[in-house]
C-alpha cells in the first residue's frame, strides 16, 4: 500500500489522547516545577490554553538541546511556562528573552521565574511588532519562538530575517539558527478552511479568524519559499512550523 503524507493518524478523538498520554509518558519527564507551574495556570487563568501543553514542551526542551540552542528568543510569553521551559532546556549558562504584550503577564510570569530561582530569563514588556526590530542582542539567538498573536506571524518572520543580515556584526538569528513557530496550521482551518471542516464552526464566531488564516497561509508560504530557509512543518499538535536560517 502506498503511504499517505495524512497527519490524521487516530480514529478518534480519545485514541489520540490516550496516544498523547501515553507519549507523554515516554518521553524524557519535565522537572516538577514545570509540571506544578502549568498545573497552577491551568487551574487559576482561564485562559491557560494559550500555552503550551506539558507533552508540547518536552518536545521543545529535546528540540532545543538537539539544536544546541543555548539563546532563545520567545515572541508572546503569556504569564511564562514556555519561557521557563526554555530556560530548563537551555540551563543556568543559557539565555532566554520573552517579549510579550500584556505587563499583568509578565508580572506572573517574573514572579514565577523568582519562585523557582530561574535568573536567566528577561521579559520586554511591549508591543512586539515594534520590539522586535529594535533588539541588538550582544550575541545572536540560536532558536526564535514565535508564539504571539497570529496576524503577527509574517511580520516577525520579515524582522528576523532583516535583522539577521549575512555578514552583520549585530544579528537577531545566527547563521544555521532556528525558528519555532506554534499554531501554524490552526485547527487545520490553514490547510481546508473550508464550512466541510468540522472546526470551521468553531472558528466561525472568533474575531480576526479569517485575518489570522490569510496571515498564516502566507506565514507557511515564507517559511517554505524563502531562499534564506530550509523549512518542515510538522503537523502535530497545532502545527508547528520549523525553519533553519541558511547564512
Ligand atoms: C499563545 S500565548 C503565548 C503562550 C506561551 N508561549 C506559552 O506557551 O506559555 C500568546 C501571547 O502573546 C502575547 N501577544 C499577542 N500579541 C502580541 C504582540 N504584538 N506583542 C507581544 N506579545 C503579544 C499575548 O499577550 C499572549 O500572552
Amino acid at each position: 500500500m502506498t503511504k499517505t503524507t495524512t497527519a490524521a493518524l487516530y480514529p478518534t478523538a480519545k485514541v489520540a489522547a490516550e496516544v498523547g498520554t501515553y507519549s507523554e509518558r515516554n518521553s524524557t519527564a519535565l522537572p516538577k516545577h514545570l509540571v506544578d507551574y502549568h498545573d497552577w495556570i491551568v487551574e487559576s487563568h482561564p485562559d491557560s490554553d494559550y500555552m503550551v501543553s506539558n507533552l508540547q514542551a518536552q518536545s521543545l526542551v529535546f528540540f532545543a538541546r538537539a539544536f544546541g540552542a543555548k539563546r532563545i528568543l520567545e515572541i508572546g510569553s503569556y504569564v511564562g511556562y514556555s519561557a521557563l521551559v526554555w530556560a530548563h532546556a537551555v540551563g543556568q549558562d543559557g539565555k532566554v528573552t520573552g517579549l510579550e504584550f500584556s505587563a499583568e503577564y509578565a508580572k506572573i510570569a517574573n514572579d514565577a521565574f523568582e519562585k523557582n530561582s530561574v535568573k536567566n530569563v528577561e521579559i520586554i514588556v511591549g508591543d512586539a511588532l515594534q520590539t522586535l526590530s529594535t533588539l541588538k542582542p550582544e550575541e545572536p539567538y540560536d532558536l526564535i519562538f514565535i508564539d504571539a498573536q497570529k496576524s503577527g506571524y509574517p511580520s516577525y518572520l520579515r524582522d528576523i530575517l532583516a535583522g539577521s543580515q549575512p555578514g552583520s556584526t549585530t544579528r537577531l538569528l545566527r547563521p544555521g539558527g532556528i525558528i519555532i513557530a506554534d499554531n501554524v496550521l490552526r485547527r487545520a482551518l490553514v490547510a481546508d478552511g473550508s464550512e466541510d471542516n468540522p472546526n470551521w464552526q468553531l472558528q466561525r464566531h472568533v474575531k480576526h479568524a479569517e485575518d489570522d488564516l490569510t496571515a498564516l497561509r502566507k506565514f507557511n508560504s515564507a517559511l517554505a519559499n524563502d531562499e534564506r530557509l530550509e523549512a518542515f512543518l510538522m503537523p502535530v499538535f497545532d502545527g508547528v512550523g520549523f525553519a533553519r536560517l541558511l547564512n
